[in-house]
């Protein structure tokens, strides 16, 4: 079972179970990871923003733009910003790590 380890808001990192093919969100509400997801992975929000550790980034698959244009609106947005429900789990980011922003911003409510 490959692995990932999410770095809460207090910053503790939890490791947790990451099965293939589930994306980074379905993965944080599996584990109680506090990862908003409005949209459910729709691509209509910026909730589930979550910051990937530089090592990792370049590993992940591009952005679309549909996927910039949110991450546009993502409080806090950095160089490694990714969407958490556009990240979809592979062997190769088994012991991945993201951390969570300081705050999300939703435009759904
Ligand atoms: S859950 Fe809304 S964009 Fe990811």
């Amino acid at each position: 079972m490959a692995k990932m380890t999410f770095i809460v808001r207090d910053g503790h990192s939890v490791e947790v179970d990451a099965p293939l093919g589930l994306s980074v969100l379905e993965i944080a509400h599996r584990n109680k990871i506090d990862l908003e997801g409005a949209c459910e992975g729709s691509l209509a929000c910026s909730t589930c923003h979550v910051i990937v550790e530089s090592e990792w980034y370049d590993l992940l698959s591009t952005a679309s733009e549909d996927e910039e244009d949110m991450l546009d609106l993502a409080f806090g947005l950095t160089h490694t910003s990714r969407l958490g429900c556009q990240i979809i789990m592979t062997e190769e980011l088994d012991g991945l790590v993201v951390r969570l922003p300081a705050a999300t911003r939703n435009m759904m409510v």
